[in-house]
């Protein structure tokens, strides 16, 4: 099946809301985990997260790792707006900091330490320019952590696992989840975007029905 792209941001503001009130907690911190789990040596430093959404990852992230700082990058204004209200919620304000932005044009004072990134590739319309990016803002021999979607061999497919992980949601969020799954890439799709930016030390695992992970240390 070939990929049908979605809308890039998600700036409707009910959209936004939907999807921050979604229970991503088992996704979310299992990212967090993986994480730790891949770089148990990383304790500290700038960690940014691309594409961060309503900034449950930024969040999981300072929880988990108390001596580092997060910088999330969302150029929907309405996902930042709520990114807000959870850090400030979470008390969390003075090491998270949320930039509204799309990554193409971010620039950072200074490199990051570690690069992560959920559920973000599938938006962006060309893949390439999301890796070119995510070299140029860490420091060489920083960690990276992505992960997004696998695409489905075809619409039925896609379907089906929408009725298998959501049934229960609100139209709106099996919505975007079937329409993110037609814009997903396939494992040979990322493992080909790797190896035109030269990533080689970056390796991509399907690590269930429905998600690939791309992992290692980026030079
Ligand atoms: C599916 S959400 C994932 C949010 C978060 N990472 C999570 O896992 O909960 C994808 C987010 O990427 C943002 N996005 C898409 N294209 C972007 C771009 N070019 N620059 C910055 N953010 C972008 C969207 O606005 C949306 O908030």
């Amino acid at each position: 099946m070939p990929r049908v792209l979605e809308p890039e941001l998600m700036d409707d503001p009910e959209q936004a809301l939907v999807y921050a009130r979604a229970d991503f907690e088992k996704e979310n911190q299992g990212f967090i985990d993986r994480f730790h789990e891949y770089y148990p040596e990383f304790t500290e430093g700038h960690i940014l997260d691309l594409g961060c959404g309503p900034g449950d990852i930024p969040v999981r992230f300072a929880r988990t790792l108390p001596s580092c700082r997060i910088t999330g990058v969302d150029a929907s204004e309405p996902m930042i707006g709520l990114a807000d209200v959870a850090v400030k919620q979470a008390s969390l304000a003075d090491r998270i900091t949320f930039r509204c932005e799309r990554f193409q044009a971010v620039s950072l004072v200074e490199p990051a330490d570690a690069a992560v990134s959920n559920s973000l590739l599938h938006h962006v319309p060309n893949p390439l320019q999301f890796w070119y990016r995510l070299r140029q803002l860490v420091k060489p021999d920083s960690p990276v952590l992505v992960m997004d979607l696998l695409r489905p061999d075809s619409p039925e497919e896609a379907q089906a696992i929408v009725d298998r992980y959501a049934a229960k949601e609100p139209e709106i969020l099996r919505r975007d989840f079937y329409r993110s799954l037609l814009a997903a890439f396939t494992e040979d799709e990322v493992a080909a975007q790797l190896a035109e930016m030269n990533l080689s030390r970056l390796i991509i695992d399907v690590v269930d029905d429905r998600h690939w992970v791309v992992s290692g240390i980026i030079h």
